[in-house]
């Protein structure tokens, strides 16, 4: 780890220096269409942090939480001085790849990237790290690759493992006789956060699955069964379809684990059309729009939230502390291994959000309009 960031340091210096050459060299040629560029420059070697572009690869536009990211790193990166490249990927893989090289052709001086597969980023990192550009790998981690130099997060491990605390209360399963049917969703097995949403949960509840309080009636309990490719609704919407024409044509199904609001949908959307019995508990993450109305309808139980503007706020003072050659605030080197070795990363707090308390997290916070969420 020290390692990393001595290096990181020396690449922030490094960049530095980079500013400083280039204001030196290009002089200052009045009637020249560069000279704009050279006062630029100039400017970078009085201010380093708050100068330079910055490439922000954000995984897609579909999820509202993505946008909400690439909204919030935008304006806080501008209203901290520094010009901004976002690009959404559409989900796609070569069309990040894609974009990142571009970012990197475009001139960017630090990448901030939300994957989209962690494993699948190799080749155009390789030219980051070989152009000293420094990455930071944005809420999921990019693994196998040594160009990344922090990681800023939410405490994933904590989500999954609130969401099982939260089905142990709300079921009381430590006194009720039980059974309880419970299902489990959980995301996209490219996306490393998976391990450790489902990972927190299942620390929790396997215990109760074990001794057979919890009863999963489909048997799929591996996080491979129980995975949702892209994170899709759809593809959730289908699998808990098929679960409950196999499964609770005459029983009640009473939980589900879902990881987060985008596969929580898809299983709400399934009961609405195919589930006589009572509404089972249902978890998620995120507090989408959509989820949050449902929420307030009585058809999902809880979200977690993770306030994405805390979230940016805690990557534009890595991009800061990068552009001056300083080191990062982090508050966990030891859990996020990407194969490389431990990632210096800072996890922001989620929050449990129910009925009781969506007022004030949400609305009273700024963070949704009353009219938004009903
Ligand atoms: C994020 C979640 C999000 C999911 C789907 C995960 O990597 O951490 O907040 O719900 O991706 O976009």
């Amino acid at each position: 780890m020290k390692n990393r960031v001595k290096k990181l340091i020396a690449v922030g210096m490094a960049s530095a220096m980079t500013f400083s050459l280039a204001a030196c060299t290009s002089g200052s040629d009045a009637g020249n269409s560069d000279s704009g560029k050279t006062e630029n420059q100039a400017e970078k070697k009085q201010t380093k942090a708050g100068t330079g572009r910055i490439g922000v690869a954000m995984p897609t536009k579909d999820l509202q939480r993505w946008n909400q990211d690439g909204e919030n790193m935008k304006k806080q990166l501008e209203d901290a001085g520094y010009e901004v490249d976002l690009q959404f990927a559409s989900n796609n893989v070569e069309t990040q790849v894609s974009q990142i090289e571009n970012m990197i052709s475009g001139g960017c001086d630090v990448l901030v990237i939300g994957s989209i597969d962690g494993d699948s980023l190799g080749t155009p990192l390789k030219t980051a790290e070989e152009e000293g550009i420094p990455v930071v790998s944005y809420d999921r981690l990019i693994m196998n690759s040594s160009a990344i130099t922090y990681y800023a997060t939410f405490d994933n491990y904590l989500v999954g493992q609130k969401q099982g605390e939260y089905i142990v209360d709300e079921l009381d399963l430590d006194n009720a006789a039980g059974p309880f049917n419970l299902e489990i969703f959980t995301g996209d097995p490219g996306d490393n956060n998976v391990n450790f949403f489902y990972g927190g949960a299942m620390d929790v509840l396997q215990p109760y699955i074990d001794d057979g309080k919890l009863v999963v009636q489909s048997g799929q309990v591996q996080k491979e069964e129980v995975a949702t490719a892209d994170w899709s609704t759809e593809k959730a919407q289908s699998r808990m379809d098929a679960i409950l024409a196999s499964n609770y044509a005459d029983k009640n199904l009473d939980v589900v684990l879902c990881s987060n609001d985008s596969t929580a949908l898809g299983v709400e959307n399934s009961l609405e059309a195919n589930y006589d019995g009572e509404w089972p508990i249902i978890t998620g993450q995120d507090c989408d729009k959509p989820n949050v109305k449902n929420l307030v309808a009585g058809k999902q139980s809880m979200s977690v939230f993770k306030d994405t503007r805390k979230l940016a706020e805690q990557t534009v003072k890595m991009v800061d502390a990068i552009m001056s050659g300083s080191e990062a605030e982090t508050n966990d080197d030891e859990s996020y291994d990407n194969g490389t070795g431990i990632i210096p990363s800072y996890l922001c707090e989620p929050t449990v959000v129910t009925l009781d308390n969506y007022q004030k997290m949400l609305i009273d916070s700024g963070y949704y309009t009353e009219s938004d969420v009903k």
